[in-house]
């Protein structure tokens, strides 16, 4: 696998998406008082550059899924990190890098209303709608990919590889020599 010359996505093509979705959030949400937020690893850089646009009141709170490979089939996903702020009657707004299969997103919606969230909501950077496995929706998307393009960058990674990459490419596999 190798990077192309040119980004899909800019950096400053990101932060403008950022911008906009801020701004949506911030109208939308406003009533939430506070907005309560909760972030998975991948969606780092996208957390903390949206969260500075972010002017309404807000907590934050992060948790950490593990998808399991053997079961993958299934969906199974454990929670390796489980919010601190009790969910109880609460509307979180997960931040994702990107909804690919669905899976994650879906089995976190399932798990956070079992811990008693009243609704769910999800904010994600990159969207592949073509590649759901499971229906799931996200309210807010930055951008939709194609579901063959595997992304990287921007906290996105090829195994530990690319995450601090400021924009966004698509992966090209590597010709043969
Ligand atoms: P899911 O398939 O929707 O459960 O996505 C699970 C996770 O897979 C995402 O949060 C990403 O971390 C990772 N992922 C899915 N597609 C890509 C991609 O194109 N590039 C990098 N990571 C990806
Ligand atoms: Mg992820």
């Amino acid at each position: 696998m190798r990077l192309p010359d040119e980004p899909k996505f800019s950096g400053s093509q990101i932060q403008s998406r950022i911008n906009e979705l801020a701004t949506t959030l911030n109208h939308d949400l406003e009533k939430m008082n506070p907005l309560f937020l909760i972030t998975l690893k991948g969606a780092i850089h996208f957390g903390s550059d949206l969260l500075r646009k972010i002017t309404i009141s807000h907590e934050l709170d992060f948790i950490q899924a593990k998808s399991y490979e053997d079961t993958q089939s299934t969906g199974t996903i454990g929670i390796l990190k489980e919010p601190t702020t009790p969910l109880d009657g609460r509307v979180p707004v997960l931040l994702e890098d990107i909804v690919d299969t669905g899976l994650t997103a879906h089995s976190l919606e399932d798990w956070c209303r079992q811990q008693g969230a009243k609704d769910f909501l999800c904010c994600t950077l990159l969207n592949k709608p073509a590649n759901r496995k499971i229906e799931f929706e996200p309210n807010y998307v930055g951008y939709e990919v194609g579901k063959n393009e595997f992304v990287v960058g921007y906290g996105m990674d090829y195994n530990e590889e690319y995450r601090s990459l400021p924009e966004i490419y698509v992966l090209e596999t590597s010709s043969p020599d």
